[in-house]
């Protein structure tokens, strides 16, 4: 499997490159020798080292080694850009000069920029595809999101979709304002889980139960209750949510008061907030 991957340049060693490097190295999708990550913090390179990765301080050195295994391989390769959107315009040139004429896959993690923004600040031969995966693919429990910008061609997904494949679910969309919304629903997503983790923790302690007994119990909870929905023979949440709610009874109670305080139409706001920030931050 592991030779189906082009060699690989990752831009930035954080914690999605982590996930991803090291969930794709565990999977067997990725060979460590076909790896280069650049990162200019030493503690970050030395757990790419770990995994017997080669890791570089700037993003010229990672471009200079993928030319290096690309010649070795016979095979033109691919570029993980997993730095901030705002690093866009700092990393750029020095991923240019040392870009060589290679017409080349750019993955491009950086959320909220557009394919045409990101193609255009790099200014070489790039085809642009977009990915937005989440933090639980630490876990290989990931959900990422990939598009197709108007700088790829048809096929230029593939080795995104196996790479996101090994640390999680992949949903393939047909436009780069679906991996906005995307963005806002899975890669923020996890953050939605820890909110309603803690105000349940909170209100647990708050009506009597030691902080450590609602903890236990909530995270329990919350784990149990994804992975019930994640089974494939039950994954409707309503019909998951009606089976717990009988007439007259405890989750009803609550459940109501959900509703008057207009809960889903918050969740409705904050992920049109978040689709929002991200294009200003992608702007
Ligand atoms: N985290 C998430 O949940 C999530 C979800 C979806 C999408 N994303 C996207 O994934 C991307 C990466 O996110 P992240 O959380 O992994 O970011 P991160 O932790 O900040 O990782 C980026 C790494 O690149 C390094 N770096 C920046 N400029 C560099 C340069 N010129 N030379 C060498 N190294 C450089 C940074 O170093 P310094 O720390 O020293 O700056 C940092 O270690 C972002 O574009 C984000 O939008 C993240």
């Amino acid at each position: 499997m592991a030779e189906n991957i082009p060699p690989l340049a990752v831009i930035g060693g954080g914690n999605m490159a982590q996930a991803i490097v090291l969930g794709g190295l565990d999977a067997g999708t990725l060979d460590p020798s076909r790896v280069v990550v650049a990162d200019r913090n030493e503690a970050k390179r030395e757990l790419f080292r770990a995994a017997g990765v080669e890791a570089v301080a700037t993003p010229g050195d990672a471009m200079s080694g993928l030319c290096a295994m690309e010649r070795a391989a016979g095979e033109i390769g691919q570029v993980l850009l997993a730095i901030k959107p705002q690093s866009l315009d700092e990393v750029a040139p020095m991923l240019a000069g040392a870009w060589g004429d290679a017409e080349r896959v750019v993955i491009s993690l950086l959320a909220g920029v557009s394919g045409e923004r990101a193609a255009r600040a790099l200014g070489v031969a790039a085809r642009i595809v977009r990915a937005m995966p989440n933090t639980p693919a630490r876990i290989r429990r990931g959900a990422t999101g990939v598009v197709r910008t108007g700088s790829a061609k048809e096929g230029d997904t593939r080795a995104a979709v196996q790479l996101f494949a090994a640390v999680g679910e992949v949903l393939e969309v047909e436009t780069e304002t679906h991996l906005d919304v995307l963005g806002a629903v899975a890669g923020s997503g996890p953050a939605y889980a820890f909110y309603l983790a803690e105000a349940m923790i909170d209100a647990g302690e708050g009506a009597g139960l030691p902080r450590e007994v609602a903890e236990r119990a909530v995270i329990a909870t919350l784990a149990g209750a994804g992975e019930l929905m994640a089974r494939d023979s039950a994954r409707d949440p309503g019909a998951l949510r009606a089976a717990v709610t009988s007439r007259g009874g405890i989750t009803l109670a609550a459940m109501t008061v959900l509703d008057a305080a207009g809960v889903k139409e918050t969740i409705d706001a904050a992920v049109q907030a978040g689709i929002d920030r991200g294009r200003e931050l992608g702007a």
